[in-house]
Order: structure tokens, then C-alpha cells, then sequence
């Protein structure tokens, strides 16, 4: 009984205890953030200086002279006065120039984090490639195959344009790829808005795929140490010829590694250096280098969405274009045409067209369509050349 009083009494004492404890413990914390705070901002990052410069920027004209010059004629200015004489870094980004330079991230990447640990210990290997395919949960299997043609050295992004992501858990890499949803968008529409160059400035090359690409002679390793090899800046996969509709320059040649020009039909070329004899691949499955890809991003408009014309642009982006651009052949993809996001809409579109919009929309992809295509695009360099660029070849835009 005694004992059990005796206990009951102690109980309290103990929680007091515990509280004293832990007010200890939060104090030694504290003690050691606030000696180890000030060492960080003063001598690190300066913090303080540049706080007074936000405010000489930002305040009151004639409040931040006198605030200014009254520190600078105190005598416990030391080089933080320095530091105020040069309120802007004009290196840094745009809107960003008042930070001080050694706090700046100006790119990313798309690697996963772990949320515990040390930072630089988060990645076990880093992906130096980046591939982006827009898909429909439809087309998963043959993704699938497409996904397990690229290696670790690999960070993969699908762009989802029917709402569909989890679903796609039942594959085991669908865990580690990034997913990206947004219903009933192309994939310029995703490029422009999720792929700026600052941020998958980390990656070498970027793939950005359509869905419908049969990959069984595509190795994506090889295919790097090709461009590599041939100093490709944008380039595609070779097309296995299938019903004689593609393009000569992206047809895949027999017993060659790399081919950056063809001959086309006469009256198609105004020079042979020039889109589509040369300095010419399309856009169902182009990579780009990382300077490459800055300039093309810029190009991409708002609006496009198809991306047809695009292809007949990419030139200006690479100097010289007819060597820096070029398609691999001997690892090669088939082009499938299956249903995708790109037909739902033609099919939209088809079901209300004069007949000259028909051609150019509807027919599947050959001559015709090109031939029109370029016409169409023709049209427009006069204005091209003046620096008004609008590769927008939506068929509403089209003046066939
Ligand atoms: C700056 O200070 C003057 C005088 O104190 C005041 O009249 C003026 O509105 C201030 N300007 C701004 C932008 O705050
Ligand atoms: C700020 O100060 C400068 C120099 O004293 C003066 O020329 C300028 O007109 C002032 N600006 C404003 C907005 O008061
Ligand atoms: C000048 O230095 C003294 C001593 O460190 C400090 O108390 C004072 O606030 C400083 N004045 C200004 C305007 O910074
Ligand atoms: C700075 O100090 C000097 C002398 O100590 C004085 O003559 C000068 O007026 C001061 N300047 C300002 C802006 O206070
Ligand atoms: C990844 O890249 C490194 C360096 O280029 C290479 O040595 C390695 O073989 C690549 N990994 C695979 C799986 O190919
Ligand atoms: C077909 O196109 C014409 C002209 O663009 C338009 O006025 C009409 O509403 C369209 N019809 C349908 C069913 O979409």
C-alpha cells in the first residue's frame, strides 16, 4: 500500500524530470544553432551585407543614401562596404541578381531525393541521359519494350496525356520514372512546359519520343557513342523504310553508322545542305544535345502543338547544320503509327475539312502530305529570315 502511495507520489518528480531534461537538451541545441547561425550568414554568405543592400535597392531613395553612407562612415565597416558599392551581380540570372552568387542554383534535374541523410550520398549513380515519352496508358506494353532499351544511365520521364499514372505501377521501373499528367496535350506542349533548358541542364542528350516506336534494333548506349562518335547535335534513330512513306533523309541505310545527308526528288532541295536533303530529322523521335536543346526550346511557340514544321527549323539551331545533324542507321527504330493522342485529333479534324485541308491532314504520312507540307512551310521563310519565326503549323493555321 505504502509502497504503491510512494510510487504515485513519485510519478510526478519523474515527469518533472523528463520536462527539465528536455528543456536541456533544447537549450544545447539551441546554444549550438545559435553559435554555429551567425558563423554561417557573417562569414559564409554575408548575409547581413546583402540585406542591406536589398534595402538600399528597394527602400526609400533618400533614407537608403543616408543609411548607406552612415554605414559606410562607421567604424566598424570593414569589406561588407565593398560589397555595398556593387548592389547588383549582373552575372547572376535574370530577377536574381541581388542574391549573393554562392547561394544560386540556377538549374535541376529530374533525380529523385531521399529524405533523410546526406545530400550528396542521395544518388547512387547519376543519369547523364534524359528520355521523354507522351503516352497513353494504351500504349504501355510497347513503352514498356522502349523504356527497357535505355540503361540506368538513363532518367526517364513520361508525359501522360490521358490522366493515367498509377496504373502504370505494374511495371517495376515505373517507380523510379518521373510522371508528368496533363490530359489531351502533345508533346511540345510538355517539352515547353516541363523541359526548360535550365532545368534538365544536368543531361547530356535529351530523347523526346513519340509512343509509338518499335525499338527491337535500338540499343540507346550504342546510339549515344554514335552521336558522340559523329558530333551529332540533333539527330534520330534511322526509320525501317515501311511503305515507301517516309522521308529519304530518315530512312535507315543498310551497313552505315550515321548519314547526314540524301538526295531527294528533283525540284525538292533549293540546297543540298538544306531541309530535307540535309540538316534534317523529324519529330517523332529526335534527341538533342544540352546546347542544342536550349536553342530548340526557345523555338518551340506556345501554341504549337502537332509540332509539324518544327522539323524543317531545327537547323537554325546548330552551326553547321548539315554536319552537326544527322541520323543514326544502324540503330533504328520502326515508326508504328498505332492510334495515339496525335490521331484521336486528326480523326476530330477529319470529320470536317474542305478537301484541301484533308490532304494535309488526314492522309496518312507520305509524299503528298510532305510535299504540301513544305510548300506550306516555304511560304513562310520570306518572314523566317526576317527573325519572325512561327514554325505554328497547326491545320487551322495552314494556308495550303
Ligand atoms: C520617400 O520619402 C519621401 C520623404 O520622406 C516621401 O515623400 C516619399 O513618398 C518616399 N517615397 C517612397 C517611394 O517611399
Ligand atoms: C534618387 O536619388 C537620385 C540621386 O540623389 C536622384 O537623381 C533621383 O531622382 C532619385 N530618385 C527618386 C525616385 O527619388
Ligand atoms: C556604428 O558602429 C557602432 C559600434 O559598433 C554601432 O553601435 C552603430 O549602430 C553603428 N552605426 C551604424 C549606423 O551602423
Ligand atoms: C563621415 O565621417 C567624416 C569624418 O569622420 C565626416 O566628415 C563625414 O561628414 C561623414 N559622412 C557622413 C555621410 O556621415
Ligand atoms: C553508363 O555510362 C557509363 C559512362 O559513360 C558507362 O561506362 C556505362 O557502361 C554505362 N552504363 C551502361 C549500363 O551502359
Ligand atoms: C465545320 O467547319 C465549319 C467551318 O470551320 C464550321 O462552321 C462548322 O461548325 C463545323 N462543323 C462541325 C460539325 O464541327
Amino acid at each position: 500500500m505504502s509502497k504503491k502511495g510512494n510510487f504515485g507520489h513519485s510519478a510526478k518528480p519523474n515527469q518533472n524530470m523528463r520536462i527539465i531534461i528536455i528543456l536541456f537538451v533544447g537549450m544545447i541545441v539551441g546554444f549550438f544553432i545559435g553559435v554555429s547561425f551567425p558563423s554561417f550568414s557573417l562569414t559564409k554568405l554575408n548575409i547581413t551585407s546583402y540585406l542591406i543592400r536589398d534595402f538600399a535597392i528597394n527602400g526609400n531613395n533618400t533614407t537608403d543614401r543616408s543609411t548607406q553612407k552612415s554605414i559606410e562612415n562607421n567604424s566598424t565597416r570593414n569589406q561588407n562596404v565593398k560589397d555595398i558599392s556593387k548592389i547588383w551581380v549582373p552575372s547572376n540570372p535574370k530577377g536574381a541578381e541581388r542574391l549573393p552568387a554562392g547561394i544560386l542554383a540556377s538549374e535541376s534535374d529530374f533525380y529523385t531525393r531521399r529524405l533523410w541523410g546526406l545530400p550528396n550520398e542521395d544518388l547512387a549513380s547519376i543519369p547523364k541521359y534524359l528520355v521523354t515519352f507522351t503516352v497513353g496508358y494504351n500504349q504501355r506494353n510497347n513503352i514498356d519494350a522502349a523504356v527497357k532499351k535505355f540503361s540506368d544511365n538513363f532518367t526517364i520521364l513520361l508525359f501522360h496525356y490521358d490522366g493515367q499514372t498509377t496504373e502504370w505501377d505494374e511495371f517495376e521501373w515505373s517507380k523510379r520514372a518521373i510522371h508528368v499528367s496533363a490530359r489531351k496535350q502533345t508533346k511540345w506542349w510538355y517539352a515547353k512546359r516541363f523541359l526548360h533548358p535550365d532545368i534538365v541542364a544536368a543531361y547530356d542528350y535529351i530523347f523526346i519520343w513519340d509512343e509509338d516506336l518499335g525499338v527491337e534494333h535500338f540499343d540507346a548506349e550504342e546510339y549515344i557513342k554514335l552521336v558522340k562518335k559523329h558530333g551529332l547535335e540533333i539527330s534520330q534513330p534511322g526509320l525501317q523504310p515501311n511503305r515507301g512513306t517516309t522521308w529519304q533523309m530518315t530512312k535507315r541505310r543498310d551497313g552505315s553508322e550515321v548519314h547526314k545527308e540524301t538526295t531527294e526528288r528533283p525540284g525538292w532541295c533549293s540546297d543540298p545542305h538544306l531541309p530535307p536533303c540535309a540538316a534534317f530529322v523529324e519529330i517523332m523521335a529526335p534527341v538533342f544535345s544540352r546546347d542544342a536543346w536550349r536553342c530548340v526550346w526557345y523555338m518551340i511557340q506556345n501554341d504549337l502543338v502537332h509540332g509539324w514544321g518544327l522539323d524543317l527549323a531545327l537547323q537554325r539551331c546548330v552551326e553547321p547544320a548539315h554536319e552537326k545533324i544527322g541520323v543514326v542507321d544502324s540503330q533504328w527504330v520502326v515508326h508504328q503509327s498505332v492510334p495515339s493522342l496525335g490521331n484521336q485529333v486528326k480523326d476530330g479534324i477529319c470529320k470536317n475539312l474542305t478537301l484541301a485541308y484533308y490532304i494535309f491532314t488526314c492522309g496518312s504520312i507520305n509524299n503528298y502530305f510532305y510535299s504540301i507540307l513544305i510548300g506550306a512551310t516555304r511560304g513562310r521563310e520570306g518572314s523566317m529570315e526576317r527573325g519572325t519565326i512561327k514554325v505554328s503549323t497547326r491545320v487551322e493555321y495552314v494556308q495550303v
